[in-house]
C-alpha cells in the first residue's frame, strides 16, 4: 500500500518536473533535458566549451540548453547576436533573476539590474560622469598616466628577472579605478587592499562556480549554511570598506568642485532629492563595487594575454617598438592623442582582444517581453547567452579567424580598420559601459611598456601555454615574463 503510493507519488512528481522542462511551443531547439537537472549532466561543468561547441554545430545559430528547470538561449554568430542584441535590442536587454549575484548585489548597482528605469538612470548618469571631463580637474587620461608611470618604475627596478604580471597588472588597474571612484591609489605590496581585491574576485568566481550553479537551480537549499554564504560575506566587507570612503568624502565634499565618482555620486542624491530615483547610498555602494568587479579583472586579462602574444610573436612585437619609437621620437610620454598615428599598435591591441576572447559569452541576457528571433519564439523572462566568441572567430567575417594576426584589423594601406565583427564589449544598449575607459587604458599601458621594455619568455624550460582557463573572464594560466630595459636608437 505504502509503496504503490510512493510510486504514484514519484511518479506525479517526474511528471510535474517532465512538464516543467519541457519546451515552449517554437522554442528554438536543443537536447533533450532531464528532469530537475536539465541538461547539466550532460554538460562538463568545469569547462563546458567543448560540449557547447558540439550542440551549436547540430543546432545552428540560435538553440537552448537548460540548467535545471531553467531554459537558457544561446547565440551562435554576428547575424544572430546582432538581431538581438541590436535590431530588437531593448527586448534583450533584461538579466536573469532571483540567482546568487542578484541576492548578493540586491538588485541594485549597474551590471545585474534588470532592464527599467533605475538601470537606466544610473547607467546614463554612469556615462556622462566616466567622459573624460565629468570627474572634475583631473581627466581620465592623467588618472591613468599617472598609474602607468607607477607600473612602469616598479617593473623597472624588477628589470632583469622573471615577473609574475597577473597580481601586478591587477593591482594596476584597480588602481585605476579606485583614483576614480575616490581618488586614491595603493602599493603593489599594499597587503590589505590586495585582500580587498581577492574578497572581489572569490564572488565573481562563486556567481559561476558550482556552489552558485546549486544556490541558481535548487531554490531549497538558500538559507543553509552552505559555502555560497562567502559571498554575502564577502559583500558586506566590501561594503564596509567603500562606507568608510563614503563617510571620508562627505567631510571634506565640496559640492562645486567634484573630486572623483563618490564626490559625483553624493551631488546626484543631492540633486535628485526624494524625486522617486534609485540614486541613494545603498544603490552607490553597489555600483561602485560593480565598477571594480566589472573594470579590473577584464582589462588586466587583456593586457596579461597581450603580452603573451607579444613574446610568442617576437616579429609583431619588434613592429610595435619600431612604430611607436618613430611616433614619439624624443618625447618619453605617450598620449592617447598618439593612437591615430600607431594603426599597427591599435591593431594589434584589437587583435589581442579579438583572439583573447576575454568575456566568452558576455554577461547573460534575459528578455524583458514575450519576442521572436529569427523565426523562433522567446518567452518573457528567459536566459539569453550570447556567444561573443563565436562572432570573433566567425569564419567569413576574419581574415584569419583563427590566428592571432593584427592584419585582421589593417586595411591594403596598411590603415587600421574595425570589422563589424569585432564585439568584445557586447553590442546595444547593455553593451559595456566602460568601453571608452578600457580602450584608453588599454593603449596607455601598452604603449608606456613597450617604449621602456622588451619582454621575453624565461628560458626556464616551460613552453607559453595559450589556451584559456574557462570562466566569465578567461584569460591564460598564470605564467612569468623577463623584462630587459631598451636601449632606443636616437631617430
Ligand atoms: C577590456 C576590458 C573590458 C571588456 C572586454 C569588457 C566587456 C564587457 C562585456 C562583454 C559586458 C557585457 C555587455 C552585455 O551585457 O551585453 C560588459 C559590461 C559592463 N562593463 Fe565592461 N569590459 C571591459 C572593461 C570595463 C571597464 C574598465 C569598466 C569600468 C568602468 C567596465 C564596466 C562595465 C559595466 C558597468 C558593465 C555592465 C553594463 C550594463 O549592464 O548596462 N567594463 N563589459
Ligand atoms: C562559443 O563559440 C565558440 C567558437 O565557435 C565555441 O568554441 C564555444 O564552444 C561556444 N560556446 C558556447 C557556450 O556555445
Amino acid at each position: 500500500m505504502l509503496g504503490s503510493l510512493f510510486l504514484l507519488w514519484a511518479g506525479v512528481l517526474l511528471l510535474y518536473f517532465l512538464w516543467k522542462t519541457r519546451r515552449p511551443k517554437n522554442f528554438p531547439p536543443g537536447p533533450q533535458p532531464f528532469p530537475i537537472f536539465g541538461n547539466l549532466l550532460q554538460l562538463n561543468l568545469k569547462n563546458p566549451m567543448k560540449d557547447f561547441e558540439k550542440l551549436s554545430e547540430r543546432y545552428g545559430k540560435v538553440y537552448s540548453v537548460y540548467f535545471g528547470g531553467r531554459p537558457a538561449v544561446l547565440l551562435h554568430g554576428l547575424q544572430a547576436v546582432k538581431e538581438a542584441l541590436m535590431t530588437r535590442g531593448v527586448e534583450f536587454a533584461g538579466r536573469p533573476q532571483g540567482l546568487l549575484v542578484n541576492h548578493v548585489s540586491e538588485n541594485k548597482g549597474l551590471v545585474i539590474v534588470n532592464y527599467g528605469p533605475s538601470w537606466k538612470e544610473q547607467r546614463r548618469f554612469a556615462l556622462t560622469t566616466l567622459r573624460n571631463f565629468g570627474l572634475g580637474k583631473l581627466s581620465m587620461e592623467e588618472r591613468i598616466l599617472e598609474e602607468t608611470s607607477h607600473l612602469s618604475s616598479y617593473i623597472e627596478k624588477n628589470a632583469g628577472q622573471s615577473l609574475d604580471p597577473q597580481t601586478l597588472f591587477h593591482n594596476a588597474f584597480s588602481n585605476v579605478i579606485c583614483a576614480i571612484l575616490f581618488g586614491a591609489r595603493y602599493n603593489y605590496e599594499d597587503q590589505s587592499f590586495q585582500s580587498l581585491m581577492r574578497t572581489i574576485n572569490e564572488n565573481t568566481k562563486m556567481f559561476n562556480g558550482p556552489w552558485g550553479m546549486l544556490y541558481d537551480t535548487i531554490p531549497l537549499i538558500r538559507s543553509l549554511p552552505l559555502p555560497f554564504r562567502k559571498a554575502f560575506e564577502n559583500r558586506d566587507n566590501v561594503k564596509a570598506f567603500l562606507l568608510t570612503k563614503v563617510a571620508e568624502h562627505k567631510e571634506t565634499h565640496v559640492p562645486e568642485q567634484p573630486r572623483d565618482l563618490i564626490d559625483c555620486y553624493l551631488n546626484e542624491i543631492e540633486k535628485r532629492g526624494n524625486d522617486g530615483s534609485s540614486f541613494d547610498e545603498g544603490f552607490m555602494m553597489v555600483f561602485l563595487m560593480d565598477l571594480f568587479a566589472a573594470g579590473t579583472d577584464t582589462s588586466s586579462t587583456t593586457l596579461r594575454v597581450g603580452l603573451l602574444q607579444l613574446m610568442v610573436h617576437p616579429d609583431v612585437q619588434a613592429r610595435c617598438h619600431h612604430e611607436i619609437d618613430t611616433v614619439l621620437g624624443e618625447r618619453e610620454q605617450v598620449y592617447y592623442e598618439d593612437r591615430h598615428r600607431m594603426p599597427y599598435v591599435q591593431a594589434v591591441i584589437h587583435e589581442v582582444q579579438r583572439y583573447g576572447s576575454i568575456v566568452p559569452l558576455s554577461v547573460f541576457h534575459a528578455t524583458t517581453q514575450d519576442t521572436q528571433l529569427l523565426g523562433y519564439s522567446i518567452p518573457k523572462g528567459t536566459t539569453i547567452i550570447p556567444n561573443l566568441s563565436s562572432v570573433l572567430y566567425e569564419e567569413g567575417q576574419w581574415k584569419f579567424p583563427h590566428d592571432f594576426n593584427p592584419s585582421n584589423f589593417l586595411n591594403e594601406e596598411g590603415e587600421f580598420v574595425k570589422p563589424e565583427a569585432f564585439v568584445p564589449f557586447s553590442l546595444g544598449p547593455r553593451m559595456c559601459l566602460g568601453e571608452g575607459l578600457a580602450r584608453m587604458e588599454l593603449f596607455l599601458f601598452l604603449v608606456t611598456l613597450l617604449r621602456r621594455f622588451q619582454f621575453h619568455w624565461p628560458q626556464d624550460g616551460r613552453e607559453p601555454d595559450l589556451t584559456p582557463h574557462y570562466g566569465i573572464v578567461q584569460g591564460p594560466k598564470p605564467y612569468r615574463l623577463r623584462v630587459r630595459l631598451r636601449v632606443r636608437q636616437s631617430t
